[in-house]
């Protein structure tokens, strides 16, 4: 269907059982015909439904290639098209380079890349065919630069800014538009359990709404909160000497 900024048309929320993405569906969902939201959690995902009624579950694992193709189907069957879809699915998990846990690193790996991944090989064919379409990912602004204890989960983060970027090159052509955002630290159940001190973390709703904005204003990357998140990114233009006296610093505190 036709969108404009005031109308999204039909969005595609993957990873709103909780956090981000669901303060994302549910600030859109007076801005859109309809909005899907899918999870792995289909109960959390009905109590979302029973709350407000315009978000539609469909449950699914962003992991499975079939899975995910067969959802962005039903969607489409359902709905008509997909005109946005935002994978805000995500996995962290607390972990030093010297304290390597295999079987998290491919599970961050298989969720937070691999499920962006999925999710584009899903619905970039309905999109080419309606010759219109927008892709948001969420990433974080862990994936500059190399971080404490972000070994699982950095890694996955860069190579999603660097896919969004070939994939911005290579669909605008298509009609396809590609945005990558970049959140610092967001109070939701990924950064409840941290030990650490979170600078500059702000609420759902704070980041849902700089989300949106970014969205409307077609902005390629959108970064926020804008102070903490344009730190961490100046972070990757300063000279490799720099940085690690920067973090050595950091850590001694
Ligand atoms: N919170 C932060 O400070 C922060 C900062 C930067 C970037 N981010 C990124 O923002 C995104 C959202 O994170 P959040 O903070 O909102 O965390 P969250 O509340 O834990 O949300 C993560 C979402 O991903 C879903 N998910 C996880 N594995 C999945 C799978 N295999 N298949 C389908 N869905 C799956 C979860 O639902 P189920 O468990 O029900 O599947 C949940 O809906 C993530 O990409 C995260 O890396 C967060």
């Amino acid at each position: 269907m036709p969108t404009s900024d005031d109308n999204f048309g039909n969005v595609w929320v993957i990873g709103a059982s909780s956090g981000i993405g669901e303060g994302f569906a549910r600030l859109i969902e007076d801005k859109c015909q309809n909005v899907a939201i899918s999870a792995r959690s289909s109960d959390k995902l009905e109590k979302i439904r029973s709350e407000t009624e315009k978000l539609t579950p469909f449950p699914v694992d962003v992991t499975s290639a079939q899975a995910m193709t067969e959802a962005a189907n039903t969607i489409e069957a359902q709905f008509g098209s997909i005109d946005l879809v935002v994978v805000c699915s995500g996995y962290w998990a607390v972990m030093r380079a010297d304290q390597l846990d295999l079987k998290k690193m491919h599970t961050a790996m298989e969720i937070n890349f691999f499920g962006a991944v999925n999710t584009v090989a899903a619905v970039v064919p309905g999109m080419k065919a309606r010759k219109r379409g927008r892709i948001v990912i969420v990433s974080s602004v862990a994936g500059y630069r190399g971080l404490p204890q972000a070994a699982a989960y950095g890694p996955t983060k860069a190579a999603l800014m660097n896919l969004a970027e070939t994939l911005k090159i290579d669909l605008e052509p298509s009609g396809i538009d590609v945005s990558i955002v970049n959140p610092g630290f967001v109070d939701t159940p990924m950064t409840r359990t941290n030990k650490f001190t979170m600078p500059g973390m702000i609420s759902v709703e704070e980041a849902a709404q700089s989300m949106l904005a970014g969205i409307r204003q077609k902005k390629f990357a959108v970064l926020f909160p804008f102070v903490f998140a344009n730190t961490v990114r100046l972070a990757n233009l300063v000279p490799n000497w720099l940085f690690f006296w920067g973090i050595r610093r950091m850590l001694r505190r």
